[in-house]
């Protein structure tokens, strides 16, 4: 199979697996990803298969969902590629990356990556903030039953510690855009709540 055939194969997947999923981490979610991924990996010196490969699989069995397995993402996707006869050394970097990328919280720094890896872990972090971020929050807020309030601070205890846990240049450009669109609505949320 050659690496367009993985691609594709590795998006059906993702896409079927993801699809059903209302809590922010959907299929458009890692779609996002993937393009935000490709368009940074154009200014590193990476290997875009891989960068493509683990933005596909980031999020196929988020450990918030499994009680808090946290093998059980990199795991799947290391099932799902080896069974796709992926040569070893993606795979492992694939797998790596899965199980470093989330932001655990403001207290916890995060682990060492592959280039590859700070790639991924950028444009994740982006599709947390900016206008989607915003989305994001209160539709994950809402499927987990939680008042608006908490919502809003959800802002203070991560996304806008976001823009500093940024890896790449081209990266750092788009968060700092998307930080001051957050702070512009919270600025008029605040105002229309008083
Ligand atoms: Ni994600």
């Amino acid at each position: 199979m050659n690496k367009k055939e993985i691609i594709q194969k590795t998006e059906q997947y993702a896409r079927e697996t993801l699809e059903k999923d209302s809590s922010g981490h959907d299929w458009w979610h890692v779609e996002r990803v993937r393009r935000l991924a490709l368009q940074i990996a154009q200014h590193e010196n990476v290997c875009t298969f891989t960068v493509e490969l683990a933005a596909l699989l980031h999020d196929i069995a988020d450990s918030k969902f499994h009680d808090g397995d946290e093998e059980i993402g990199p795991r799947t996707a290391r099932n799902w590629l080896e069974s796709l006869n992926v040569e070893p050394a993606v795979v492992d970097n694939v797998c790596d990356i899965i199980k470093k990328i989330s932001f655990k919280s403001a207290h916890i720094a995060d682990k060492a990556m592959s280039p590859e890896g700070s790639v991924v872990q950028d444009a994740d972090r982006l599709d947390a903030i900016g206008a989607i971020g915003v989305a994001r929050v209160f539709a994950y807020g809402g499927y987990k039953g939680h008042t608006m309030s908490a919502s809003i601070d959800h802002f203070y205890e991560k996304l806008l510690l976001v823009k500093n846990r940024i890896n790449t240049e081209t990266g750092k450009t788009i968060a700092q855009e998307r930080h001051n669109y957050m702070l512009e609505f919270l600025k008029t949320f605040e105002s229309e709540w008083n």
